[in-house]
């Protein structure tokens, strides 16, 4: 024996027996990732044959109706049960009216994806930013966005992603009152099964810039900072997170989700609910631009950002590397 083992300690944890294998490791694992979980954002613009790469979330794309078929039949052989549409519409306007067309982009690709893979949830963006002319996410009354103005509009647009054959809808306005006066339009209008996932704690982040590019929906005056939440306010987060489940949300999300594993977890601790956390567009571009770089290994990195949103307490991650991430994890 040598000297140095018998200066040890008399006693005290051996943590590396457990990590000394693959195979160990995985044994003991306490949090495991799982595409089932998951669920990928598409943005789907009018058009044929269009697949335009999006230039602030490499790829990402904008994508017409005819290249959904080939997406979601994608989505099922890497087993992503789940969605999340955005919609570019042909034209804008003030009161964001091809959000609620029967015909919108939105309601087309519903039922394109309905009809090409019935098994692919789908789940859709409840909002009005992508649509009005100023960028907003409701109705905008002397230059400040209208709450009680915008809540017909909302119910509208989700009833018409029901009829047209969505899942879930999701939305993501921040609106005080709308889960409820969805709620209530989705069952006047013979929807009572349709659930709602809330956009429920959603701050005015600067990781949505990416995003903003890929649907087009800067505001052009001023920002979201009226409506969405400020990052800095944690019990006001679990106060409008109760607000929507007692509204009647079934699903609610956390929104960023890196910046706010912290609001994950007491979420977690504190509801009951499905909870799902949005790995947005920012996030995504971070690790991209930092793996194009040469910074970082992507994959290690990517499966790293995935697991900690899931052990802060996610069930549900929507994130743009499900694809990718799937892929990996099969390996
Ligand atoms: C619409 C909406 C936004 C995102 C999801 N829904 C943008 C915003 O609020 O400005 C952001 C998603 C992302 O950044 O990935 N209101």
């Amino acid at each position: 024996m040598t000297t140095h083992t018998r200066t040890l300690p008399a006693a005290f944890r051996r943590f590396r027996r457990l990590r000394r294998s693959r195979a160990l490791r995985d044994l003991v694992r306490e949090t495991r990732l799982s595409p089932q979980g998951f669920v990928y954002p598409l943005f789907v613009t009018h058009g044929d044959n269009v697949r335009r790469e999006i230039d602030s979330m490499p790829g990402q794309y904008q994508l017409s109706l005819d290249q959904l078929p080939a997406e979601a039949e994608e989505l099922r052989s890497l087993g992503i049960p789940a969605v999340l549409l955005f919609g570019l519409p042909a034209s804008k306007d003030d009161a964001g009216s091809e959000a609620y067309d029967d015909d919108g982009i939105v309601q087309r690709a519903i039922r394109t994806l309905k009809q090409a893979a019935p098994d692919l949830a789908v789940i859709t963006d409840v909002c009005l930013c992508e649509y009005t002319s100023h960028g907003h996410c409701g109705v905008v009354v002397d230059g400040e966005v209208d709450n009680d103005q915008t809540l017909p509009l909302l119910a509208r647009t989700a009833v018409s992603h029901a009829q047209a054959g969505a899942d879930i809808v999701a939305p993501s306005d921040m609106m005080d009152g709308r889960v409820a006066a969805i709620r209530q339009a989705l069952d006047e209008a013979g929807f009572a099964a349709t659930p709602i996932m809330s956009y429920a704690a959603k701050q005015a982040s600067a990781f949505y810039g990416p995003f903003r590019v890929a649907a087009e929906s800067a505001p052009q005056f001023g920002d979201r900072r009226g409506y969405q939440m400020d990052p800095a306010n944690a019990r006001e987060a679990m106060r409008e997170i109760e607000a929507d489940i007692e509204e009647g949300a079934d699903i609610v999300i956390v929104k960023p989700a890196l910046p706010n594993l912290d609001l994950i977890a007491r979420a977690r601790e504190r509801f009951d609910l499905p909870l799902a956390a949005y790995n947005v567009s920012g996030e995504y571009a971070m690790v991209k631009a930092a793996a194009a770089a040469g910074y970082l290994d992507e994959r290690l990195a990517t499966l790293e950002v995935l697991t900690a949103i899931r052990r802060a307490g996610a069930d549900i991650i929507i994130t743009y590397h499900a694809k990718e991430a799937a892929r990996w994890l099969g390996e």
